[in-house]
């Protein structure tokens, strides 16, 4: 028996979730897998009614109780601050030290790229970002505030440790899904301490692993072949930053945000699978959010839950529903959420 916390949160994180529930409800339904859910109504509405984000004691609960954690969105216009958000999002990636955010980037179908004449095969790819330090740690300061000379100083976190765990999972991925390629994207030509770290530890790491070939971008020229020349890319490490932005750009090529998944994982530990996008408030309500970018968040804690083939099933089901033009509106078909979602169940084998 599995347990899985689910938090489907704010805006359109409620319709994807339920969608994405549904499905695992479906499989266990017919499978060997026992999945035990207990749903959180955290999010804007508990923050606005009573001030409250992410509980007291919510993290030793989630470590203890559970094996994985599903979640939707988290972002209301009636809490401009985002405050509750930050609490509860970052607070379970930082506090539960979910070090790697692991975004697959996978074309589905041809039709879906915005690049021309790209074949599914050759837009597969997954990226390996750090999630708990580099420029998202909130150090730094101001000097001489509102002032005309003002100051801002924005650091970034760069650890040994925090830089060997991220490119010694990725490598560990590659191995263990026999990918041919590790690519390593910094700036060390102008970041020179940060780069340089992540530099030496990515040469120690890969003499590990004398099977995968290595590679090195600059993140900007990364950028740049994302677009031009996707199939060159195997498994991608980047610090925090980085991998934000060039994961925003990998969803871009393979479909758009309603189809991206990710895992915040800590091997062996609690993790938290979310879908890439956010709550898009201007969905928010309509019944008409693409519930695949969910459902394919859900394959990947089955798999992470030691689930594989399910998983696969899950991805197989969604391709086919694609395929079939059986979508929402964002991809080109005209179906709501919840008929998406049933489109996915409907392939799922009995
Ligand atoms: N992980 C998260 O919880 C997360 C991530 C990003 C943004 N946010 C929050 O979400 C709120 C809205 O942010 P945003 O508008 O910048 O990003 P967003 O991802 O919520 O939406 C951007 C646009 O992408 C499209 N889109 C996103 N998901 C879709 C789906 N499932 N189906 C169809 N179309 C979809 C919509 O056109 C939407 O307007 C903000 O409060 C932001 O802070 C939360």
């Amino acid at each position: 028996m599995k347990r899985i916390a689910v938090i489907p949160g704010d805006g359109i994180g409620p319709e994807v979730t339920q969608q994405a529930v549904r499905v695992l409800e479906r499989l266990q339904s017919t499978r060997d897998l026992e999945l035990d859910f207990v749903h959180f109504d955290w999010g804007a509405d508990k923050f606005l009614s009573d001030g409250i984000s992410l509980p007291e004691g919510a993290l030793e609960m989630l470590t203890s109780d559970f094996d994985a954690i599903l979640a939707g969105a988290f972002g209301d216009p009636r809490v401009p601050s985002n405050q509750h958000a930050e609490d509860i999002l970052l607070g379970m990636r930082r506090g539960l030290d979910l070090y790697i955010n692991l975004r697959p980037v996978r074309l589905l179908n041809e039709r879906l790229t915005p690049l021309a004449n790209r074949k599914t095969d050759e837009i597969d790819f997954v990226v390996f970002r750090e999630n708990t330090e580099g420029a998202y740690c909130g150090a730094g300061g101001f000097l001489k505030k509102g002032t005309s000379e003002e100051i801002a100083l924005q650091e970034e976190v760069n650890t040994r440790r925090g830089v060997e765990r991220i490119i010694v999972a990725a490598f560990e991925y590659a191995k263990r899904n026999k990918r041919a390629r590790v690519t390593m994207a910094d700036k060390s030509n102008v970041q020179r301490f940060g780069g340089d770290l992540w530099q030496r530890v990515f040469r120690e790491v890969a003499a590990g692993y004398p099977e995968i070939e290595t590679n090195h971008q600059f993140v900007d020229a990364m950028a740049m072949f994302m677009v031009l020349d996707p199939s060159q890319y195997d498994v991608i490490v980047s610090n925090n930053l980085f991998g934000d932005i060039l994961t925003d750009l990998g969803a871009a090529i393979q479909g758009g945000l309603g189809l991206a998944a990710s895992g915040n994982i800590h091997p062996g530990k609690v993790s938290l699978f979310e879908p890439v996008h956010g709550s898009a408030p201007p969905l928010a309500g309509k019944g008409i959010a693409n519930p695949v970018g969910s459902i394919l968040t859900s394959a990947m804690m089955l798999e992470y839950l030691g689930f594989p083939s399910e998983s696969v099933e899950i991805e197989v089901a969604v391709r086919d529903a694609i395929s079939a033009n059986e979508t929402t509106t964002d991809l080109g078909g005209n179906l709501t959420t919840e008929q998406a979602g049933s489109a996915v169940i409907a392939r799922l084998k009995n």
